[in-house]
């Protein structure tokens, strides 16, 4: 069963991947079972209530309160489904991860058309942005004045990350309403202009030949269909050297 979905649903790399899929195969059961349900119920009314048999025309149609059992009955699976499985998993999800879970936090930035993502560098502070010093040379409008940033590590469309490490993403748009998606990490969520919100995941494994995208998932604009990135998950220890890479030469103290 696993082998079966997993040939029709992208690969899952997250934590809380196989939870979600559980889900989603039981819901897409639910609605098989009631298309077949519901189109023989619908096959057998039309051969019940034929006009050779039915000259004139009957105003109550079914009598068997079969039907009514059944809709009671998928209210309860509903009922289920809802309050046994998918609320658990969205309690779960939106649970930030423990500190003690060493966290790396980043924030990623939507615009049109690309993700900004803003890494805090080795101090781990996030540099003071302000939207006034938005630029084309400076996407993020980092304040140079603050210290904190200049050790800050900026990418545009590419998401890296480590393994086995939670990650905390501070999600926010400059501009209109995007969304946020990881297919892989099984993580969908719309960036609000004015508004910065929080995901959470874990990656599990890293990429390795596979690439991973970061979608847009919200129709966003005449660029929304190359509005895309990727996810590369690394080891530890290759992660700390694409840090190391990527952060700016250490300011001259003085
Ligand atoms: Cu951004 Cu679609």
């Amino acid at each position: 069963m696993r082998e079966f979905l997993a040939r029709y649903m992208p690969t899952d790399a997250s934590a809380h991947g196989q939870n979600l899929d559980t889900i989603s195969a039981l819901v897409h059961w639910l609605m098989f079972i009631l298309l077949v349900g519901w189109g023989l119920y619908f096959i057998f009314v039309l051969w019940r209530f034929r006009a050779s048999r039915n000259p004139k025309a009957s105003y109550h149609g079914v009598k068997s309160k079969i039907s009514t059992y059944s809709e009671a009955g998928i209210v309860v699976v509903e009922a289920i489904l809802l309050i046994g499985f998918s609320i658990p998993a969205w309690s779960r999800w939106v649970e930030p991860p423990p500190a003690g879970s060493n966290p790396i936090e980043i924030r990623v930035v939507a615009e049109q058309f690309a993700w900004n993502v803003h890494y805090p560098g080795p101090d781990g502070v996030f540099g003071r942005v302000d939207s006034s010093l938005v630029s084309a040379t400076n996407p993020l409008g980092l304040d140079p004045a603050d210290r904190k940033g200049a050790d800050d590590i900026l990418s545009i469309n590419q998401l890296h990350l480590p393994v086995n490490r939670p990650v905390i993403v501070r999600l926010s748009s400059k501009d209109v309403i995007h969304s946020f998606a990881l297919p892989t990490m099984r993580v969908k969520q719309d960036a609000i202009p004015g508004m910065e919100i929080q995901v959470y995941f874990t990656p599990v494994r890293t990429n390795g030949e596979e690439r991973w995208e970061i979608a847009c998932a919200q129709l966003c604009g005449l660029g929304h269909y190359r509005m895309r990135g990727f996810l590369t998950v690394h080891t530890e220890e290759e992660f700390a050297a694409w840090l190391g890479e990527n952060a700016p030469a250490p300011a001259p103290v003085g």
